[in-house]
């Protein structure tokens, strides 16, 4: 397994710089397009075998030749190295063994939580050059390609096959639906409230996870790994500030509870001041327990840490639990074990990927097919156990997805909430999503509680 991709991050501004954002706004879509957005103009460009046209509401009738073969599949996604790629490649060849005829270029895009791929894709979808379909958070995150009317209604063509309206779960059938209508395909469920942990060192130090009732008291088990062990309290990357939102979120769940949070995914930050700040100020306490080299490396990199038994304590999405699967020789509950994020037992905070059909559609054909494919048991029971996530669909055999997934299964059956994610754009809207991301890069730069919480205080408005 190897992590050189992920690793291989792109500043944010390197890359909004690369992919031409000079031109065109990158922050929503919605915004750049403007009132009427290209509702104004009709166009129509004859690309191979196909004709696109686009009419004068902004949608399309894109068809493919019928005498022609399927055109290329092209998938954009950001699971590169331990960041996914093996779940990747056991959908695709899954995926080739059903439709041998459809050629599939996967065209990564390297970065951990999208960092770089959200920017290629507004530019390639404003420039109607969209890839057949691409790695997106469902929910709020697609909005603004929605407003921009540049989703196709799939709700009969995909929807409509496979069983799909009765298999999948409520929450993730609501989330492909940004808009009221079916425009994209969850693949998949992750956790984020998890805390993971490398056992032989929490043993070393005489630390058990499941006592830790709170997030405020994993700074006191933190300081006592680092007195009695080797290891760091906690590995974690700060050179994205993704990580550091993500962490941040989970304090404040476990802290302060469902209803704080779910009162700052709905702007009401003033009003929750004191839990804002002090959740800050928590995470900046943990700070002193990251690994020194926190600002330079990947989430693969800090992951990395835990198997090493350099670091005891990890929080990510579930996703790194696949990272875990694909290392020989550490096995969940001998080497590596996970709870439930201090104080949030009981709740599942989700996270879902997902695969939307683009208007403008290079393939319209297979990209119908390949959606259908992500929507069946056979695509989800491939994916899902290498990637360290659950179906959505509730009829995917449990027997392939060993004992971690299995406990997340029946964790999320029997969970008391589900609140949605902050950092992934399923909880809160594009643009209070970007300042937020803002006000966590500020954060992550200067470790300013008050200075964060003030930009905080302007995220929603
Ligand atoms: C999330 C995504 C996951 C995983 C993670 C780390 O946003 O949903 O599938 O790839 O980022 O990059």
């Amino acid at each position: 397994m190897t992590d050189a991709n992920e690793g291989s991050d792109v500043s944010r501004r390197d890359y909004i710089k690369a992919a031409g954002a000079g031109t065109i706004g990158v922050t929503g879509l919605a915004g750049c397009m403007g009132g009427g957005g290209e509702g104004d103009s009709t166009t129509t460009t004859d690309s191979g075998s196909e004709t696109t046209t686009e009419s004068s509401d902004g949608g399309d009738t894109t068809t493919e030749d019928s005498s022609s073969n399927y055109n290329t599949l092209e998938v954009q996604h950001w699971w590169t190295g331990g960041d996914g790629a093996a779940a990747v490649e056991a959908l695709f060849e899954g995926f080739k063994q059903k439709h041998p005829d459809i050629k599939v270029n996967q065209n990564p895009v390297p970065g951990g939580a999208g960092q770089n791929l959200k920017t290629v894709i507004k530019k390639r979808v404003l420039n109607k050059n969209p890839p057949s379909s691409w790695q997106a958070w469902p929910g709020a995150h697609l909005q603004p390609f929605v407003d921009a009317n540049k989703l196709k209604d799939i709700g009969d063509s995909v929807w409509g096959t496979n069983d799909m309206k009765s298999a999948y779960k409520q929450g993730p059938k609501d989330v492909a639906k940004p808009g009221g209508k079916f425009v994209t395909v969850p693949i998949n469920i992750h956790r984020l409230n998890n805390l993971f942990y490398n056992k032989k060192v929490v043993e070393s130090a005489g630390v058990d996870p499941s006592s830790i009732s709170k997030p405020s008291d994993l700074v006191s088990a933190m300081k006592k790994v680092e007195n009695k062990t080797d290891a760091v309290g906690m590995a974690h990357q700060t050179k994205s500030a993704w990580s550091t939102s993500q962490l941040w979120a989970q304090v404040l769940l476990g802290e302060y509870g469902r209803e704080t949070y779910v009162a700052f995914t709905e702007g009401k930050v003033e009003a929750n001041k004191k839990a804002i700040k002090d959740s800050l100020s928590i995470v900046k306490e943990y700070k002193q327990y990251f690994n020194d080299d926190a600002g330079s490396i990947s989430w693969t990199e800090a992951n990395k840490k835990v198997i090493n038994g350099e670091a005891a304590f990890f929080h990510q999405g579930d996703w790194a639990a696949g990272m875990y699967r694909g290392q020989d020789g550490f096995e969940f509950e001998k080497d590596w074990g996970q709870v439930p994020f201090p104080g949030t037992d009981g709740i599942y905070a989700l996270n879902m990927d997902s695969f939307p059909f683009p208007k403008n559609n290079p393939s319209p054909k297979a990209t119908e097919k390949f959606l259908q494919y992500c929507g069946s048991v056979e695509a989800q029971e491939r994916f899902n156990p290498k990637k360290g996530s659950i179906p959505p669909r509730t009829d995917v055999p449990k027997d392939k997805f060993g004992p971690f997934l299995s406990r997340q299964m029946d964790d999320f059956a029997n969970s008391e909430s589900q609140v949605k994610s902050i950092q992934h754009g399923l909880a809160i809207p594009p643009e209070a999503k970007s300042n937020f991301g803002d006000a966590m890069s500020t954060f992550t730069s200067g470790w300013n509680v008050d200075k964060t919480y003030k930009q905080l205080t302007q995220a929603f408005n």
